[in-house]
């Protein structure tokens, strides 16, 4: 006879969470084989304004070549691979150039100048080795895989779904970023339950009932739910109260409720009446996740002299240490040789999702 514990669903075993080699073939796996957000449009407005990110143990470059053209290439010169750039962000004045024999390259990768080359050496033989790059709503993605799926088809109904908040147009405020030391995998199935958030965030079940609102049906791609405001409150900031007006193409039934989203494999997408909070997530090592928050206001709002934004960073900002800190704990207590995978409560859907995505794409790796 089945008893009905033995299909509960459980959290994954510790390796998971602990293993260097299941974490460096997650990396492949998600990293360097799906469409990976990287960044913002507007962080790079004009032509060679640039910015380097790590992305599955790589360093990226991720330029503006033109009006509407961004490229990302690796941070890795023809000439003797030497990393060309090692300058976090700024501009490239025209051309990419490496230090170490001035090899120089246009915005578009083609190799321009390579002095001291003899004469049958081919400069276009050697263009920067470049990443699949493309942009949706304002956020730049790339993706490593020599012959990837088109971006929209991995966001799936995404675009439609969420056209409303016009990210696209939206301006960033605030950016933090922080050094998180919990696997990836923790921090994401973190942010998809709230059943934690009377005991860990007593401000923000003041203004939002964690019991509201509803999750769509997992799929390969995202998971996600919204929740609802309570108590009077009508955005989630440090006392619930509007200091800004709606975006402006949102339904009355959007401005009550904050949408919720987990985009696989490293964006969280939270969307508010009145602005929208990005979280990227960078997986450093198997126990350690870099995560860059960021907080994007309409440009008309932050334009006018009485604007207002701390409310709203100050709140998640707190909520954001107390979510990373119980990560942490998370992580802690995995490491121990006492952890055995435990039951999920039904209200934990979305993490088993998660858990099984996980498994399906290792399982088809195998
Ligand atoms: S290694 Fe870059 S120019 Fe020589
Ligand atoms: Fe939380």
């Amino acid at each position: 006879m089945t008893s009905e514990t033995e299909h509960v669903a459980k959290t994954l075993p510790a390796r998971y969470y602990t293993d260097p080699t299941v974490f460096n073939q997650e990396l492949k796996r998600f990293y360097s084989e799906m469409w990976v957000c990287v960044g913002r449009a507007n962080r790079i407005p004009a032509p060679g304004d640039y910015f380097l990110r790590e992305v599955g143990g790589e360093s990226l470059i991720v330029v503006r070549e033109t009006g509407d053209k961004i490229r990302s290439f690796f941070n890795v010169c023809r000439h003797r691979g030497t990393r060309i750039c090692p300058v976090a962000e700024g501009n490239f004045a025209g051309h990419i150039q490496c230090g170490y024999h001035g090899w120089k390259y246009g915005l578009d990768g083609r190799l321009m100048g390579a002095p001291h080359m003899h004469e049958s050496f081919h400069r276009e033989d050697y263009p920067l080795h470049s990443l699949n790059t493309g942009v949706w709503d304002g956020h730049i993605f790339i993706n490593m895989a020599q012959e990837p799926e088109p971006l929209l088809m991995q966001l799936k109904d995404l675009p439609q779904k969420f056209s409303h908040w016009r990210m696209g147009e939206l301006a960033l405020y605030r950016r933090i970023t922080y050094d998180v030391r919990a696997n990836w995998k923790l921090i994401l199935l973190n942010y998809n339950e709230c059943l934690h958030c009377p005991v860990l965030h007593p401000a923000l079940s003041a203004i939002s009932d964690y019991r509201s609102g509803s999750n769509d049906q997992p799929n390969a791609s995202y998971i996600g739910g919204s929740m609802e405001f309570c108590g009077g409150a009508q955005t989630m900031s440090t006392d619930g109260k509007l200091r800004r007006t709606y975006l402006p193409e949102l339904t009355s039934e959007e401005c009550t409720k904050v949408y919720y989203y987990t985009i696989y494999p490293n964006l969280l997408l939270s969307l508010h009446p009145d602005y929208v909070m990005t979280h990227t997530l960078f997986p450093r090592a198997v126990d350690r996740t870099e995560v860059i928050c960021e907080w994007h206001f309409h440009s008309a709002e932050m334009s006018k002299p009485d604007f207002e934004g701390d409310d709203a960073v100050k709140f998640w900002d707190e909520t954001n240490r107390q979510d990373w800190s119980i990560s942490e704990l998370s992580q802690a207590g995995i490491g121990s040789r006492a952890y055995t995978p435990g039951p999920y409560s039904r209200s934990e859907n979305l993490l088993r999702a998660f858990d099984q995505m996980i498994l399906e794409r290792e399982r088809r790796d195998a």
